[in-house]
């Protein structure tokens, strides 16, 4: 068969491609039939900061950020309080335990704009004149910990433990203290550390 008579392949293939991404293109060329229905409307830039104003430690802070910060971001990038740790990120290790109004929460799964006309409190917190809270000098005492990582996210949800009324025998205390992990598994000096820190918590009458 003479060459001239065979099916041209590759041109037909260019033109079914050609077809069809014209096709698929035409609602989005400016004039063309759809083009208007396609266009999506002007919307404000989603990335634009947020005005807020939060309260960290008993201090107002009024900040500009993206919405989608977490409050974990918030207290480390934009507050240089880097005391609160970041360890998963995904609400699985405890690391990031602050107190909201006084209850434990996880900071890298709040997002910072909910958390306007509430009381943020971390670790810094607990000892704003430099004097350490109870619990702080009990972890201190019974060596609660190894390389620290974790401690912070450990003592803020051990305070939390005490004042829910959670800290009444060691298997009460790791199973209120089971959602902060300790890769150098320093759980039984942990436990003792809350022991330790409970009366003198009542008797301080501290967060
Ligand atoms: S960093 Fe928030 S739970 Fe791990
Ligand atoms: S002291 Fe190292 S992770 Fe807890």
């Amino acid at each position: 068969m003479p060459s001239s008579s065979l099916p041209n392949k590759g041109a037909d293939r260019r033109s079914f491609l050609m077809a069809t991404v014209s096709t698929a293109a035409a609602p989005l060329l400016p004039g063309a039939p759809g083009a208007a229905a396609a266009t999506a409307p002007a919307t404000e830039n989603p990335h634009k900061p947020v005005d807020a104003i939060v309260k960290v430690n008993g201090r107002d802070h009024q900040l500009a950020f993206d919405v989608r910060t977490s409050l974990l971001d918030l207290l480390r990038e934009h507050l240089g309080l880097t005391g609160t740790k970041k360890g998963c990120d995904h609400g699985q290790c405890g690391a990031c335990t602050v107190l909201l109004d006084g209850r434990r929460e996880l900071s890298c799964l709040t997002l910072a704009v909910t958390v306007q006309g509430r009381n943020v409190t971390t670790i810094e917190g607990l000892a704003p004149n430099g004097e350490l809270h109870p619990m702080q000098q009990a972890f201190i005492d019974h060596d609660a910990f190894q390389c620290g990582y974790c401690t912070p996210g450990q003592i803020m949800s051990a305070v939390a433990c005490v004042n829910e009324g959670h800290a009444g025998s060691d298997a009460d205390i790791r199973e209120y203290m089971s959602g902060n992990l300790c890769r150098c598994a320093a759980y039984p000096n942990i436990v003792e550390a809350v022991k330790q820190a409970k009366p003198a918590m009542k008797t301080a009458s501290r967060d």
